[in-house]
């Protein structure tokens, strides 16, 4: 390991060396206003430039959106990286050698290791589009792309490229090439271009296909996706995962679409390689395609960064419209809206994009509907909302459950399910379904039941087991609460607590009459008798995620009020208070992502 004080040598040479607005200016187009240069935001969409950098102060700040820090955090926010990356980024840009021999043995061979592994796979682009250009097989190549509606332009876009057959060129051409070029064979076997005999001997592993590279998030070629030209078995082959290449995280498109991406603030979710790739060819470039697997949470997080909705695109017989329901839970432990657009019987994008042309597609995009929606009203259209019907939506329901990733996430399961069966949520889990029906009727306008999702839960929670009243008060429920009737809750739910009373029914006694009482009375009705049942673990995951909920937002409504602080001095040009702002912002933001 690096010592941290190495560590902040380094960092404040690199942070010397990099002159902020050079680096910027790679990306963003700058202009001299004053002492500051000002562009367009590169965080957010905007027509007229409110993104300023500061060359004194070595900082930036948007008064659009209010991202605002130094050279490190520009890169680490604009491509995605975590802290070393961008120190190594800006290390090798300004030719600052991080020293090695610091690092451990260990670090250092990674490091190299990874380094081989990026060039043997750029070579090996370097070869697949050699054999696209020309030689055997090239014409056939070329031709299939043709058919399938690929023009030379993407074809050079995505670097497409080809890998011949064996019967033309054997089985060992591209590792023998590749190896005349000084590339080792270890590297290359792994980097899963060349696979090992059992009995001795290797060949090359993609032969007779067409080369999709998929580029990581600063465009370095990590792997490879290769279509079999015609028919055969199998139809897609992926490099096997490396110390470069993680499947579950990466997304075909992402690098080249980002910008796209970022503008319509929608990623739109295909299938396939061709699927994508036909899009682009008709003007939609804002979409990714998993390989080969439903979404992570890796995938859903990353997407989190470049938009605020994703949409996937499914043909209505796909095996994926099931798995799609498993990525429910990274979507709303994320927050990040996505919606499901089904597309007809037999069509996939690239079908339907030839056919009908851009509308086509749009058309469907906008029809999109809510996932988890979707998912529940398919449910309720094959069992009804009949008790016994809610029962077997909830049996249906459980294996989804069992997909989540932990406690929080199935909590924020239970809790999304539930609120639309009408159930309490112990119910849910019990598998005992008593609907609450006075809810409805007696909710007058301002009640409970027009709060917001999440505020509702809150105080829900809270009624029902005042035990962990402490606990949500420290992670900031008395700033997040808004709601008249809320606000009020949380008082008496205080006063019962400073008087003792560990019993929820209390609280009935302090409300007066057509205050929410039936509301609350209902509640702890289900609730209680439930709650006997409730799991533990589930009680413990709701804790768990209001007060995550609970932090971020009073994050946020402090990063706020930070950011209106910082405008007004930016304003009045005070730049001592403006530099001592954007300082406890960025330790603020240290604190939040650990750099
Ligand atoms: P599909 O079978 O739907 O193929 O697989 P497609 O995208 O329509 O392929 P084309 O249009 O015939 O070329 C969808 C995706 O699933 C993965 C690939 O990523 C593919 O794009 N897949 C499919 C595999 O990984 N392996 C396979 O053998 C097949
Ligand atoms: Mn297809």
């Amino acid at each position: 390991m690096v010592s941290d004080s190495i560590k902040s040598n380094i960092k404040s040479l690199v942070r010397e060396s990099a002159d902020i607005v050079e680096v910027i200016n790679e990306y963003v187009t700058l202009k001299k206003a004053g002492t500051r240069f000002v562009g367009l935001c590169p965080f957010h969409s905007e027509k007229t430039p409110s993104f300023s950098v500061n060359p004194q102060g070595q900082f930036f700040y948007c008064f659009g959106c209010g991202e605002s820090g130094d050279v490190f955090s520009f890169i680490m926010k604009y491509h995605h990286m975590e802290f070393p990356e961008a120190l190594k980024t800006l290390a090798d840009k300004y030719q600052i050698a991080l020293p090695e021999k610091d690092m451990s043995q260990a670090d250092k061979k990674r490091l190299q290791e990874r380094e081989a592994l990026y060039t043997v796979n750029e070579a090996a682009v370097d070869l697949y589009q050699r054999c696209l250009a020309g030689g055997e097989g090239a014409a056939a190549a070329r031709k299939y792309l043709e058919q399938r509606g690929v023009p030379d332009a993407f074809v050079e876009k995505f670097r497409l490229g080809f890998a011949p057959s064996a019967e033309s060129v054997g089985w060992t051409y591209q590792t023998d090439t590749l190896r005349r070029r000084s590339l080792s064979h270890k590297v290359i076997v792994k980097a899963g271009l060349a696979v090992e005999k059992d009995r001795g001997g290797f060949y090359d592993r993609f032969r007779s296909r067409i080369m999709f590279p998929l580029l990581d998030m600063t465009g370095r070629v990590v792997a490879f996706g290769g279509r079999i030209i015609g028919e055969g078995k199998p139809k897609y082959m992926n490099s096997p995962e490396s110390l470069v290449f993680e499947k579950n995280r990466l997304l075909f498109g992402l690098y080249q679409h980002k910008e796209a991406i970022r503008k319509a603030r929608t990623a739109l979710v295909v299938e396939g390689n061709f699927d994508l790739l036909l899009l682009a060819v008709h003007g939609i470039d804002n979409t990714v395609a998993p390989l080969g697997t439903s979404l992570t949470k890796h995938h859903v997080k990353t997407l989190r960064g470049y938009c605020r909705e994703v949409v996937l695109l499914f043909d209505a017989d796909a095996a994926g419209l099931k798995a799609a329901m498993r990525s429910i839970p990274f979507f709303l432990a994320e927050q990040l809206e996505c919606r499901i657009a089904v597309l007809p019987q037999g069509q996939d994008p690239d079908s339907l994009v030839r056919e009908e042309g851009r509308s086509g597609i749009i058309k469907y995009v906008e029809a999109a509907r809510p996932l988890a929606e979707f998912f529940f009203d398919t449910l309720v259209e094959r069992h009804g909302l009949t008790l016994s019907g809610k029962g077997r939506i909830i049996q249906e329901l459980k294996p989804v459950l069992e997909e989540a990733a932990d406690v929080s996430q199935k909590a924020l399961m239970v809790a999304h399910f539930s609120e639309k069966l009408g159930l309490d949520p112990g119910q849910f889990i019990s598998g005992k379904t008593k609907e609450r029906t006075v809810v409805q009727t007696v909710s007058a306008k301002g009640g409970l039941l027009d709060l917001p999702r999440q505020e509702r839960q809150l105080i829900e929670f809270a009624i029902l087991y005042p035990e962990y009243l402490k606990q949500l008060q420290e992670a900031g429920m008395g700033k997040v609460v808004k709601g008249d009737i809320s606000q009020r809750i949380v008082v008496l739910l205080q006063r019962l607590q400073e008087e003792g009373s560990h019993s929820p029914e209390q609280l009935l006694t302090l409300l007066v009459e057509g205050e929410e009482r039936q509301y609350v009375a209902e509640l702890l009705m289900e609730g209680g008798s439930a709650g006997n049942e409730m799991n533990n673990e589930i009680v413990q995951g709701m804790l768990h995620e209001l007060v995550r909920w609970l932090k971020t937002t009073s994050d946020q409504e402090e990063g706020l009020r930070l950011q209106e602080q910082i405008k007004e001095a930016e304003q009045k040009g005070d730049m001592g208070l403006l530099m001592e702002l954007l300082q406890k912002k960025m330790i603020a933001e240290k604190k939040r992502t650990g750099y």
